[in-house]
């Protein structure tokens, strides 16, 4: 069945997130950062949208998630909610937003939903962020945690290769996740981890775990739209598979514009007025 062809159009929620892991139906995720992006992923299908910091990469040509600003996160997440009618939006807190203090956080917090009107927010981190998320759940925003490779601390850990392969980091990520879930995150994002490890904390949590390079049996999977349809070049983990070469496909069409415009053969009568 095409994703398109969806048979329940009514908006996603947090709770038929929940919902869906009892069912055991798999959640699709992928990322957006405009308007137009938006509605097409909305249109075929996807139950969660991510509004994600990766925007500071692949919207912004930045090496890392770090520059992106709060004021440039809500522009991208406000021309998604534009878009969607029925996957839930969330939107990424960017880094320095939410770590300083927990009234920092939640005050960053409340003017993304309130001037953007996303459904959610994700924050990367595990105990050490606990306050924060605390007092995010407390003022009512649902927050989808974020744990494994976490690249707003790219710089703390120099490397993007997979995370928590040593028994001490993999029960730290454990015991993580069971505390987001104890403090009432609605799912997890977790980031290349080896796929054992991810099927544990996806069989000991109620709550959704949505895997990116962490193996099918998580409870959903997200990917960076840029890269699933091979727009993006020169990034090609193992857990990357593309479903289309938008680059060729769109320098193709682009060339021959520029040669129909070079040849004078755009535009032709039936294009002018
Ligand atoms: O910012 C992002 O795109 C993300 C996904 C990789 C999960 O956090």
């Amino acid at each position: 069945m095409a994703g398109y062809l969806v048979d329940d159009q009514r908006k996603v929620t947090t709770h038929r997130l929940i919902q869906m892991k009892q069912e055991g139906k798999k959640i699709a995720m992928l990322t957006s950062y405009d308007y137009t992006t938006a509605q097409i992923t909305d249109g075929a299908g996807v139950d969660v949208i991510l509004v994600g910091d990766s925007a500071s990469n692949v919207m912004a040509g930045n090496w890392t998630t770090l520059p992106i600003t709060l004021d440039q996160m809500i522009y991208h997440a406000k021309a998604v909610v534009r878009a969607v009618k029925r996957a839930l939006v969330i939107c990424d807190m960017p880094f320095g937003t939410y770590q300083v203090n927990e009234t920092e956080a939640v005050s960053n917090a409340i003017r993304i939903m309130k001037e953007t009107h996303c459904d959610a927010l994700k924050l990367e981190g595990g105990v050490e962020i606990l306050p924060a998320v605390k007092k995010i759940l407390d003022a009512g925003i649902p927050i989808c945690g974020h744990l494994g490779l976490t690249p707003q601390a790219i710089n703390k850990f120099g490397t993007y290769s997979v995370r928590a392969k040593e028994e001490a980091e993999a029960n730290k990520l454990i015991a993580d996740a069971h505390a987001l879930e104890e403090a009432g995150c609605f799912a997890i994002v977790l980031e290349k981890i080896p796929a054992k490890l991810a099927e544990r904390v996806a069989s000991e949590l109620t709550i959704p775990i949505i895997g990116i390079g962490a193996g099918g049996k998580c409870d959903g999977q997200v990917l960076v739209i840029a890269d699933m349809l091979g727009m993006t070049q020169g990034f090609s983990p193992k857990f990357l598979r593309r479903y289309a070469d938008l680059n060729t496909i769109m320098t193709d069409a682009i060339g021959h514009y520029v040669e129909d415009v070079k040849e004078g053969d755009f535009p032709n009568e039936n294009e002018q007025y």
